[in-house]
């Protein structure tokens, strides 16, 4: 490393702390600092007026990346008031208003679970009603001073855990389905997308591993189970997305209203019963080993794979996939560390031995956290350090983390709008992980029941880098964008 990079970098950690976690989250309020106390900018406007005024930027005049950076720009701060969706008309009892929190500092603050809760705010202060998940509060949505909450949380990680053992070998089977129908496709039509193939791909890598139940006992599940997801998924948070699809149709049909559970009532259903028929054993052993009820276990279920898994993974692969295919420098840099390092066949330990092709699945994450907004409550009054200020909080302001624009953030990332390859590789890289944050904590943490990080945060990089590994295994080259591929170049066995 360079002197002059290893100087710069120094400065950037020292202007980092104090507050700032280095290898962990804050699990205390941080240290008292020596920054100027300033007033936090901002206003929530007029009552309806500013909220609704508000809402028309997020999401038509502005979109959510342009909101935040104009008001960064406007109030000369990462840390501001502002209003966020869903609010007016049909929303009334939501409050919109939260403080910003836009930099790698004061957004650390939403994973010290001493001075903030996370009760009811996965996707802000409007929740999905809880007919989407069988009138229960699933995991994500409760606090950890809730009982529930370690006993669930522990009954997650305890499922990935068991999972480990086929977890490898239903991705390669379910990878080999879906890049078999693209290669077909690419051959007889001479273009494949890969949306389809990929979400039915996850559909059964997921249900397999993590429930243990096999779609294929139903044919209609293991035909339309994973449109099932999307319909249930889509209808919980159409009220807090931009979908870009034609102005004011969307604000008038997609933004003012929460749409009802009946609409997706009778598949939400045959996924319930299907998991009860087939997921037999896992049921039993939920309720002796932590003592969760069927309907607990299998609510639970539905939503750690259909929310959690299915809908995160169905965002963030797509994004990795097509990062890939369109790069052709990229691809050879990776095709070679993953042939020197792979072996006859993938495995984990395999995967380890290739910085690149996990920097790659990192910095993918970075740039395009699939969880863009994370929310938390003040539990008490406390101060919030940004890097140039330090703000009063009042117990139950509500918090609001843009991740995309806190992941550029310009302190910590060199060159932050660029996509690095190689990014978190070697001494410098590792050190970064601290500041990676798309699992609601540092990369360099750990999920457990006295946290809100999500609970398969290694699993997900993991699945990230063996995709990767695997398409080089498989291909010399891949061509393609951001929905299909156009061209394939087998490797010679
Ligand atoms: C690419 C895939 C995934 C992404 C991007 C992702 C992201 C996240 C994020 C950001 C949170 C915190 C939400 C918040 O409180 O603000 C979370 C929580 C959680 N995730 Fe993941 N996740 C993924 C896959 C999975 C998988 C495969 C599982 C399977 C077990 C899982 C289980 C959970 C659970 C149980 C929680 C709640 C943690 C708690 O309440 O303490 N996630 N995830």
């Amino acid at each position: 490393m360079a002197m002059g990079t290893k100087m710069m970098m120094a400065f950037r950690m020292m202007s980092i702390s104090p507050g700032m976690p280095s290898s962990s989250p804050p699990t205390q309020s941080p240290a008292p600092t020596s920054l100027p106390l300033r007033t936090i900018p901002g206003s929530y406007g007029w009552p309806l007026l500013g909220p609704i005024s508000d809402r028309l930027d997020y999401f038509w005049f502005q979109g959510p990346d342009t909101f935040f950076k104009k008001r960064i720009d406007k109030y000369k701060s990462t840390v501001f008031r502002t209003n966020v969706p869903p609010t007016f008309p049909f929303f009334t009892g939501v409050n919109p208003n939260v403080v910003a929190v836009l930099d790698t500092k004061s957004f650390a603050y939403l994973f010290d679970m001493d001075i903030v809760e996370k009760k009811n705010i996965l996707v802000g202060e409007f929740m999905p009603s809880v007919k989407f998940t069988g009138n229960i509060r699933t995991c994500a949505y409760l606090d950890t001073s809730e009982p529930q909450h370690t006993q669930l949380k522990n009954f997650a990680m305890d499922i990935l855990k068991r999972s480990s053992k086929v977890w490898l070998s239903e991705l390669v089977a379910s990878l080999d389905t879906m890049w078999d129908t693209i290669d077909t496709d690419v051959s007889q039509k001479g273009s494949g997308s890969y949306l389809v193939p990929l979400q039915q791909a996850l559909f059964k890598f997921l249900v397999k591993s993590l429930t243990g139940a096999d779609p294929s006992k139903s044919p209609e599940i293991a035909e339309g189970g994973y449109v099932m997801l999307d319909k249930w998924l889509a209808l919980q948070l159409l009220p807090t997305i931009k979908i870009g699809i034609l102005q004011p149709l969307e604000e008038i049909f997609l933004h003012s209203f929460a749409y009802p559970f009946f609409l997706v009532s009778g598949d939400y259903n045959k996924l319930y019963q299907f998991i009860i028929n087939e997921a037999k054993e896992l049921i039993r052993y939920a309720e002796t080993e932590f003592g969760l009820n069927q309907e607990e276990t299998v609510h639970n279920l539905l939503f750690i794979l259909g929310f959690n898994a299915f809908g995160g993974f169905s965002i963030f692969l797509p994004g990795l996939i097509s990062r890939i295919v369109s790069d052709t420098a990229l691809q050879e840099k990776l095709r070679d560390e993953v042939r020197q390092n792979s072996g006859p066949s993938l495995s984990f330990e395999s995967v380890m031995k290739m910085p690149l092709v996990q920097s790659v699945v990192y910095e993918t994450l970075r740039l395009s956290p699939p969880v863009p907004l994370q929310f938390a409550r003040a539990r008490k009054d406390f101060q919030l350090s940004s890097h140039d200020s330090v703000f009063d909080i009042k117990k139950g302001e509500l918090l609001c983390g843009y991740q995309p624009l806190v992941m550029r953030d310009p302190v910590v990332f060199d060159d932050p709008e660029s996509f690095k390859a190689d990014r978190f590789t070697g001494e410098e890289g590792t050190e970064l992980l601290s500041y990676l944050y798309w699992s609601n904590g540092p990369q360099t943490g750990s999920p457990s029941e006295s946290n809100k990080q999500c609970a398969a945060k290694d699993y997900v990089t993991l699945t990230g880098s063996m995709m990767v590994a695997y398409l080089f295994k498989r291909y010399d080259s891949i061509t393609g964008d951001s929905a299909s591929i156009t061209a394939v170049e087998k490797a010679v066995k």
